[in-house]
């Protein structure tokens, strides 16, 4: 039995990266015997298995066959006689098809060590199109890597176009798509993952509403800017939104299942652009600034707020972005209401209520009519 490092370990190593995870893959080996050497088998798929000490995944060489659509419906063919170079084909990038034995070296049967010279992410064999989750994978090694340069070569990109038009990406299930969007929007360079997508035709399909190129290059440039600012997941979905109306924004949003908090601050992100836009800076409506505090749930969530005002910063043009200034000073002045004070004057229940909403109005009105507005 022979033992090869592969995959993103080997690639990352000759790119002179950081390596995160290392599979390998045992050539000649039966499932018995890598149990008898105090592995545990994980997954029913395929055959792997986890090292005793180490815990890392080594893998059975194995061929893959398409039966079905989509990412499900592969046969597994796994035995002693599948050769490593078998295995190597069946992958998805040449750069992800390069092993290494223990003894340091290389196999390289589709020249991914050239294509990494290359800058190059080209797919391995027509197997690439068994799998359409493979179109996201490259679009997110493409977001990955763009800062070194590289792009996804022109064969691919044309057959990545055919499984498009084939209807595969239509077979993608919803926690798949989200899992890589996830991923994607916290590479080095998020907004080169959904112009891969766009250029091979398949977020027409994922996420239709992004095409129309005014909005697409706003919501990228909305993306970019808050990637720069390490912004969370939700942060950066809702940045990539901002250009939608809430009815969209809220059906993709769900569609993709994207986790609530991340649903909830695009729908809030696309709620409050229109509304602040309409904002005169001069002389700012004081109800409507308590009614967009009261919809966003300011008091008890400030966190949530801070996101949102983040978020504005980088989808509002350079023209509205003043007209958040108004906003901030509402939310830091009525912030100072505090409740109790008012329950010790006597108020409870209903008018409480009411007394706590004049209060906060009373403030945001002086606010925002001090010289500075
Ligand atoms: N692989 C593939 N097709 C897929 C998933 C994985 O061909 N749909 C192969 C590739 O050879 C890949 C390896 O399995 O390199 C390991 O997959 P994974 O751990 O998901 O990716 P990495 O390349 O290691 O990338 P990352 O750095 O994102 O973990």
């Amino acid at each position: 039995m022979q033992t090869y490092l592969v995959g993103g370990a080997v690639r990352d190593e000759l790119l002179g990266l950081k390596v995160k995870d290392r599979d390998w893959v045992v050539v000649g080996a039966t499932p018995e015997q890598m149990l008898a050497r105090g592995f545990t088998q994980v997954g029913s798929d395929f055959p792997v298995f986890l090292h005793p000490k180490t815990r890392e995944e080594y893998a059975l060489a194995r061929t893959e066959r398409k039966q079905g659509h989509g990412y499900h419906g592969f046969s597994v063919y796994s035995a002693p006689d599948v050769t490593l170079e078998e295995d190597l084909l069946r992958r998805d990038l040449t750069i992800n098809a390069i092993a290494r034995s223990e003894q340091g070296e290389l196999t390289d049967p589709f020249n991914g060590q050239a294509d990494l010279e290359a800058r190059k992410l080209r797919h391995v064999s027509e197997a690439f199109k068994e799998d359409p989750l493979r179109i996201m994978r490259t679009a997110r090694f493409a977001a990955r890597f763009q800062p070194l340069g590289f792009s996804v070569c022109t064969e691919t990109m044309a057959l990545m176009h055919d499984m498009v038009a084939e209807g595969e990406v239509e077979h993608l299930v919803p926690e798949r798509v989200w899992q890589e969007i996830q991923r994607a929007l916290h590479e080095q360079s998020p907004a080169t993952f959904f112009q891969v997508l766009r250029d091979c035709g398949a977020l027409a399909v994922l996420i239709p509403e992004l095409s129309p190129d005014a909005d697409f290059n706003a919501a990228l440039d909305a993306l970019q800017c808050i990637h720069a600012t390490e912004g969370s997941t939700a942060e950066r979905l809702a940045a990539l939104f901002c250009t939608l109306d809430e009815p969209t924004c809220t059906a993709r949003a769900k569609a993709l299942k994207a986790p609530n908090d991340c649903q909830q601050l695009a729908w809030l992100t696309v709620a409050f652009i229109p509304v602040i836009r309409q904002l005169d800076p001069a002389q700012p409506d004081a109800g409507t600034l308590l009614e967009l505090l009261e919809k966003a749930d300011v008091w008890r969530r400030p966190e949530r707020f801070s996101s949102l005002t983040r978020v504005l910063e980088c989808a509002l043009g350079s023209d509205d972005r003043e007209r958040l200034k108004p906003l901030k000073s509402a939310a830091d002045s009525a912030y100072g209401v505090d409740p109790k004070t008012l329950m010790a004057r006597g108020f409870s229940g209903k008018e409480l209520g009411q007394a706590i909403r004049s209060e906060r109005l009373s403030r945001i009105t002086q606010a925002v009519s001090r010289p500075s507005f």
